[in-house]
Order: C-alpha cells, then sequence, then structure tokens
C-alpha cells in the first residue's frame, strides 16, 4: 500500500466538538469534505493521517477510508473485505482488533459484522502469505473500523488505534475530570492563546492547566503516546514519523510565558494530582499551582480569562451546599475579576441561575452523556463592587 495515496479520512470527536475539530484541521491546511455526527471528512494521506494524529486536540481517532461499497448481508461484507489486499497492510504477526459501528437492517448486533471483517481479513492473509495474525479486542495494535448503515458500508483503517485524546499524562485522574479533547475544545471556545492570563480555580486534577499550557506553547498533544495504530501497519515508515515528530518538538516554545496561568483547588489530593499530571506533560514549570478557597485565587491585575468547571451536582456534592457555592461565584466573579472575561462550565442549567450575572454567551459541550454549556460572562472593570 502506498502510504502517499491520497483518500478520504474521517476524523471522529465528542460531541459538541465537532466545530473546533474542524477549525484545528483548516488551521492544519486540510479541506473539509463533509460533517457527520460526531465525524469531520477530509482527505489525505496515511502520512497525513501521522500529522493529524500528533497534532489534533480536539479529535478522537483518525480513519483512513479503504473501500467504500454496497452490502446487502453478512456474506456480502465478507466477499468485498476479503478482496481486498491486507497481505500489504497487516503483517501475519500482528495483532487485528475490528470495531464496527451498524445500523442496518440486514444484521441486529454489531458483533457478527466485526466477526465477518476479522474472518475475510485474517483469511485473505492466510491464503496469500501462509498465516495469520491473531485478533481480539485490544486497540493498542492494528485497528480496522466498519461502518454500516442500510446497505452502505466503509471499511477504514483506525490510525489512531486507541483514542488520540488518551493522551497518557493523566496518571492522576482524581475526582470527575473532563476528558482531555474536552478540555482543550473548552480552552478553544475561551480564545486563550497564551496571550492572556488565565486564571482556573476549582482545577481538580489540572486537565484545563495542561491542555492551555500544551496550546500556549504548541507543543503536540500527542508528545507523550509512544502507541498509535499507524505503527501497526506493514507501510509503516519510523524514520517519517520521527522526523515528524522532531521537526513538531522544534516548534515548540521554549520562552516563558509572558502571562500566568494560576491553577488552584481547595483539596490538596487535587493539587498533588494537578502538579503530578502537568510534571507528566511537561508543563508544569509554566503553571503556578495554589491550595485554597476559589475566592481567595489571587487574580493578577489587567485582562485575563478566568475559567471554572464546579461540581453539577448530578455526580458529586450536594444540591443546596452548590446553589450557595454558584452564588459565591458570581460574587468572586463581580468582585476580583473585573477586567477579565469570566466562563463558568456547568452541566446543571438550575445552578447556573444562582451565579447571578448576565451571560454574553452559552455554547453547549457534552461531558460524556451529560449535557453541557460553557456560560461566558463579561466583567467589565464597573461590575466591580465600589472599595469600602
Ligand atoms: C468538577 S471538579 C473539576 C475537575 C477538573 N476540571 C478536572 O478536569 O480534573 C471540581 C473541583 O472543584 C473543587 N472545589 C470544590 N469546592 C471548592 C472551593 N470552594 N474552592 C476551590 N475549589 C473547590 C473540588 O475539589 C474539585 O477538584
Amino acid at each position: 500500500m502506498d502510504i502517499n495515496e491520497r483518500k478520504n479520512i474521517l476524523v471522529t470527536c465528542g460531541p459538541g466538538l465537532k466545530d473546533y475539530l474542524q477549525t484545528e484541521l483548516q488551521a492544519m491546511g486540510f479541506k473539509i469534505l463533509d460533517t457527520r455526527t460526531g465525524a469531520v471528512v477530509t482527505q489525505g494521506s496515511l502520512i497525513d493521517c501521522m500529522k493529524l494524529n500528533l497534532h489534533l486536540r480536539t479529535a478522537y481517532n483518525v480513519l483512513y477510508l479503504l473501500k467504500e461499497f454496497r452490502c446487502g448481508s453478512g456474506e456480502a461484507l465478507y466477499k468485498q473485505i476479503n478482496k481486498l489486499p491486507w497481505e500489504n497492510i497487516i503483517d501475519p504477526g500482528e495483532y487485528l482488533c475490528v470495531q464496527s459501528r451498524v445500523d442496518t437492517y440486514s444484521v441486529n448486533n454489531s458483533m457478527y459484522p466485526s466477526l465477518k471483517v476479522k474472518d475475510a481479513i485474517v483469511d485473505r492473509i492466510q491464503s496469500k502469505t501462509g498465516s495469520r495474525p491473531d485478533s481480539g479486542p485490544d486497540r493498542n495494535k492494528a485497528v480496522v473500523n466498519l461502518f454500516w448503515k442500510n446497505d452502505k458500508a466503509w471499511i477504514y483503517l483506525n490510525t489512531s488505534g486507541v483514542k488520540i485524546s488518551d493522551r497518557n499524562y493523566r496518571k492522576m485522574p482524581h475526582k470527575a475530570p473532563l476528558r482531555e479533547c474536552l478540555a482543550a475544545g473548552i480552552i478553544m471556545a475561551t480564545g486563550y492563546d497564551g496571550s492572556q492570563h488565565l486564571v482556573l480555580p476549582m482545577c481538580g486534577s489540572g486537565t484545563l492547566a495542561i491542555e492551555a499550557a500544551l496550546m500556549a506553547t504548541n507543543k503536540p498533544p500527542a508528545t507523550l503516546r509512544s502507541n498509535f495504530g499507524f505503527a501497526h501497519l506493514k507501510n509503516f515508515n519510523e524514520e517519517i514519523w520521527n522526523q515528524m515528530r522532531d521537526d513538531a518538538r522544534k516548534k515548540i516554545r521554549k520562552d516563558k510565558l509572558q502571562k500566568s496561568i494560576i491553577a488552584t483547588d481547595i483539596d490538596p489530593d487535587a493539587i498533588a494530582a494537578a502538579k503530578q499530571n502537568a510534571k507528566t506533560a511537561g508543563v508544569e514549570h509554566l503553571i503556578e499551582f495554589d491550595i485554597c478557597d476559589f475566592a481567595d485565587t489571587n487574580v493578577p491585575q489587567g485582562d485575563g480569562i478566568v475559567l471554572m468547571n464546579p461540581e453539577y451536582g448530578l455526580r458529586l456534592g450536594d444540591i443546596e451546599k452548590l446553589e450557595a457555592e454558584y452564588k459565591r461565584m458570581g460574587d468572586f466573579f463581580k468582585q476580583k475579576c473585573a477586567g477579565y472575561t469570566g466562563y463558568i462550565f456547568t452541566g446543571n442549567k438550575k445552578l447556573s441561575g444562582k451565579i447571578g450575572l448576565r451571560t454574553s454567551r452559552r455554547l453547549i459541550f457534552f461531558n460524556g452523556k451529560i449535557e453541557c454549556r460553557l456560560l461566558k460572562y463579561e466583567l467589565y472593570q464597573g461590575t466591580r463592587s465600589p472599595e469600602k
């Protein structure tokens, strides 16, 4: 298989992150051909797939299209897949995982098509080479994805393998951590680019602070990952990959950030986790950590962004206490953050009403299955209470 051959690439993402993913793709010079639920279609080669895996912050998986075909039965699926030259794509000594998403009248579960695809691939490799790869559910080797909707099917090489939103820096997750790709999308939505102060009270295990620091220094999110689906394909070119990583490393900003990233939490265990995670991500030196109530967070003079991700009362915390906390957050914004742009990320609409400030924007995200809002507040100088 030619690693320069251009094909459609389906980049998947979590709900609510598609717009940010499109922005990232366009900034990298990729054309948007189409969008789907939880995915964006672009075009490129397997080398482009490596680049996307290295740099995308809001994506789940980068899928390289091998074939699109009409398919009305399990037998037709087997035949179509078996025709592809798998012996040139996957080595018989490899391990293969097949994942399927199926929405067709022809079958009523995704196990059967996955099995058919796996059989079609390993039978083909066996017939051409005399041996067959092992297969199973582990996604850390060669991964193939099938999408089958009505009478149409698409077969992709999953060049990510394990989701690229798993960056590998979160060794200590603490309570209710945000997924890394969601945290990156939230930071993008605030417009943060390293040229403003960024204040993050209630930082928990530090995901927002770490993603912000990675962005501000232009550090590729996947620098900590050593394993990707593409590395288990027969044509994987390690030299090109190493060169690509070296080039990206040269573009990482080494100078100190002009403005601060401040991350605080009332829970010492949260700060310990956040520090450890930031250290693993190589950005600990860029973040000022402190253990304190959010209202005592140091907010540097000037303008900047203050972003809080409080508990929602759905999984943690207790509603009555949280109502008072949300009101206190509004007071903190008014009294200590004048001149800043304030953001609160919450999954509880009722509680957000207690903040008591007028929102200038509400953006919808999803934290797992919970619909959340990123609420924006313009904290003009005039909103600061008069000095007593
Ligand atoms: C939903 S978690 C934040 C998760 C975080 N975004 C992450 O990705 O790990 C909320 C955090 O607020 C902290 N917190 C709760 N009440 C606080 C208070 N009064 N002052 C400061 N932090 C507080 C909790 O300790 C918890 O770490």
